[in-house]
């Protein structure tokens, strides 16, 4: 379970979230929804713990550990992922390569053994064929030339061959054709599991209705202005977000 508890966080001078509380319980999947520049991406920065970001009050508990205490790295050892709103391109690093450093990273931090090639090489590729990752693609350099499709085919790969706990998707479906949304939404939903949770940010409600959420939260001025089910989602796309502007702070 993850426990947003009165989060306020600002970047330099500027205070963008105002105070954020959000309980995501085990196998939940929660949309987050809000106009641009309400904190989305902000806060999914500072759960995932980029550097940048001085969280000024509140904690952020999953499953009872204050993770805002912890480098990002632990935090991803403990099982948070964040899929990039922009991914990174990294030239020079081919996605192989990425793909094999990450996952060996993570098991090393939960003192597992490191994958042999063999064992990486049938993961990935068994996993790059179910979400339509061509095996040239892992061949090049991460996400350099990359469409903005494919690129975020490759986060939800990554999410699927980490294993995560808990998992932030932060506009995956922006850019998205429409058969690449259903795989990459396929690809979600099979990762759906009773002790596995998911904070699903999108400005679309048609994502919604292939991952289908438990929950869903409109964001405004960094604070969550008000929640519901999927049909909130139904609503906002009817009426856009006039009914839910936070006062000013
Ligand atoms: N490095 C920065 N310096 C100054 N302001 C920043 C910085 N990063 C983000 N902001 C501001 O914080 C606010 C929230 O940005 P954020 O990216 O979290 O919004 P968002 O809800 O994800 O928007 P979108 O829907 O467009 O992705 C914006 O007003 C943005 O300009
Ligand atoms: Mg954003």
């Amino acid at each position: 379970m993850l426990e947003i508890r009165n989060l306020t966080a600002r970047i330099g001078d500027k205070q963008i979230l105002n105070g954020i509380s959000l309980t995501v319980q085990d196998g939940e999947v929660a949309a987050i929804m809000g106009p641009n520049g309400s904190g989305k991406s902000t806060l999914s920065y500072v759960i995932s713990g980029r550097a940048g970001y001085e969280v000024t009050d509140g904690e952020v508990l999953l499953n009872g550990e204050n993770i805002l205490e912890l480098d990002a790295h632990e935090r991803a050892a403990r099982g948070v992922f964040l899929a990039f709103q922009y991914p990174l391109e990294i030239p020079g690093v081919t996605t192989m390569t990425f793909l094999k450093a990450a996952m060996n990273a993570q098991r090393k931090q939960r003192g597992e053994a490191e994958l042999s090639t063999p064992e990486f090489m049938k993961t990935v590729r068994s996993a790059a064929d179910k979400l339509g990752v061509v095996q040239e693609m892992l061949r090049r350099a991460l996400n350099v030339g990359f469409s903005g499709g494919e690129k975020k085919r490759l986060e939800v790969l990554q999410m699927a061959l980490l294993e995560p706990k808990f998992a932030i998707l932060d506009e995956t479906d922006s850019g998205l054709d429409i058969d690449a949304l259903r795989i990459v939404a396929e690809g979600v939903n099979a990762l759906r599991r009773p002790d596995r949770s998911f904070l699903v940010i999108t400005h679309y409600q048609r994502l919604l209705d292939y991952i289908v959420p438990d929950s869903v939260h409109v964001l405004s001025k960094g604070r969550i202005v008000t929640s519901g089910g999927k049909e909130l989602a139904l609503e906002l796309e009817k009426n856009g977000y006039r009914d839910y502007v936070a006062e000013p702070v």
